[in-house]
């Protein structure tokens, strides 16, 4: 069967969507990526924000039509969404074939190929702490870049969030078993792996949620065997909860140059009273000392993060506390998010009252600032030279090639003869705007 993969929502359902596709290129079956020639289409779906679910709905509510005219057409549902509503899908959705959990990846190739043979509707909604780490290590085809998802769920039931509610308890992999899917990857040619999970740093903690002591870090035990995979050149993680940066990962971190000198470190709020309604577990204060001792160690760090802007009860003094504290660390990137109540978490049953105007006015003042930064942010880096990991032609203009700093910058520059994706070049940046940086290669592998 020809089979379509729609993905919605983070990483994680990005590198399940792959280890599913995997799964089932693996029983015979082939990917395709236009819609239009598949037997079988399939939407992984996210539940974070009312929006992304209302995106997946529409869009597979428009397939009703295709499957009007190709009755034999299977469409299915997996994901954070699917979990979430379950058998409600098929009330809103009667077209669907079928709902499978996030707890239940590994079943999907038996799930579509049985409903092939009997052409029957199908519900496979087990509890998604039933969760099984099989066919989590599944890849599609070898590229530079891969992720390995390196634990499922999470339990630190923020108030917001409904992550915990769609995905599960909290598992971690056997390091064993990451650092082998590691070097089969890297064999086949991949040069810089993402290391994924809700709360990537607390891998290994046994679902504990208190942070460790500060001499003891699993997940700093995993990234040292990482390391030393030798044709690995580079390591990225997200998304790290802020307490579990403890001495020993920190130390770790700045002890190994493969792993990339830009950390996304979700913040939410930088006022003390939100944070705390958010179940968050630090306050301002312990999340700048968190920022200030990674960059102490490592001066050439950049931050990334997460913001919530409109969580009940945010006066306009909450709100100042988080632009002062977003302008104090100079992130340079950060992804800001309007307050949407999800069913069944804590923070549901507060009262949603802060305005969508307003909501959507502190969104605008947050992205400004972040524009005037990253501008400003780009122009010191002028005349730098910058070591960057060669990903191949670039998009826009195909005489130049891409690539990207350890920063997480883009790099657009003339290529030259004998360098290929996957290398690591330096270039000298000799012009810049708000979003790349252009420049010529002065040393190659
Ligand atoms: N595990 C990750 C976050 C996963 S969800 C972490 O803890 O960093 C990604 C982001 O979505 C969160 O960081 C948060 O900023 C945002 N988010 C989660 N629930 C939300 C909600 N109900 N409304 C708005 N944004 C939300
Ligand atoms: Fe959600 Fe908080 Fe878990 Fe992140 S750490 S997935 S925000 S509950
Ligand atoms: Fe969405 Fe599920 Fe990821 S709710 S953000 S797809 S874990």
């Amino acid at each position: 069967m020809r089979i379509f993969i729609k993905t919605y929502g983070c990483q994680m359902n990005e590198r399940d969507s792959e280890a599913g596709g995997a799964m089932l290129a693996e029983r015979g079956h082939e990917l395709v990526t236009n819609e239009n020639e598949a037997d079988v289409l399939i939407f992984n779906t996210c539940s974070v924000r009312d929006q992304a679910e209302r995106k997946a709905i529409g869009k597979i509510g428009f397939m009703k039509k295709l499957k009007k005219t190709r009755p034999e057409l299977i469409i299915g549902v997996m994901g954070c969404m699917a979990q979430n509503r379950g058998e409600d899908l098929f009330r809103e959705l009667p077209h669907i074939d079928f709902v499978i959990g996030t707890g239940q990846l590994h079943k999907l190739p038996d799930i579509v190929e049985s409903i092939a043979e009997e052409r029957s509707a199908q519900v496979t909604l087990l509890d998604p702490d039933n969760a099984v780490l099989t066919g989590m290590g599944a890849h599609c085809q070898n590229s530079i870049f891969a992720s390995i998802a390196i634990t499922r769920g999470c339990n630190r039931f923020c108030t917001y969030c409904i992550v915990p509610y769609v995905r599960g308890r909290e598992i971690s992999r056997d390091i064993a078993d990451i650092v082998a899917e590691a070097q089969e990857l890297v064999d086949g040619g991949t040069r810089e792996i993402m290391l994924l999970g809700q709360n990537v740093a607390a891998f290994g903690l046994d679902g504990n949620i208190n942070p460790p002591p500060p001499d003891h870090s699993p997940f700093a035990e995993l990234l040292e065997e990482l390391v030393k995979i030798e044709a690995l050149k580079r390591i990225r993680f997200t998304s790290p909860y802020p307490s579990y940066f403890n001495d020993r990962l920190i130390a770790t971190i700045a002890a190994n140059p493969k792993i990339c000198r830009n950390i996304h470190l979700p913040v939410q709020s930088g006022s003390d009273r939100i944070l705390k309604a958010m179940n968050r577990n630090y306050t301002a204060e312990q999340y700048r000392n968190i920022a200030a001792k990674l960059l102490d160690k490592m001066p050439d760090l950049t931050f990334s993060t997460d913001v919530i802007v409109g969580f009940p009860g945010e006066t306009e003094e909450d709100f100042n506390a988080t632009r002062s504290l977003l302008n104090e660390i100079g992130f340079d990137n950060a992804y800001i998010f309007k307050y949407s109540p999800r069913s069944g978490t804590a923070a549901f049953k507060l009262d949603d009252d802060v305005p969508q105007a307003i909501k959507e006015e502190r969104n605008q003042i947050l992205l400004k600032d972040l524009a005037e930064r990253s501008a400003k942010f780009n122009i010191k880096l002028n005349g730098s030279v910058q070591e960057v990991l060669v990903e191949g032609v670039s998009k826009r203009n195909t005489e130049r090639w891409s690539g990207k700093t350890t920063n997480s910058k883009t790099v657009i520059f003339t290529p030259s003869d004998g360098i290929k994706p996957g290398d690591l070049i330096k270039v000298k940046i000799n012009r810049v705007t708000a979003v790349s940086l252009f420049g010529e290669i002065v040393e190659k592998e």
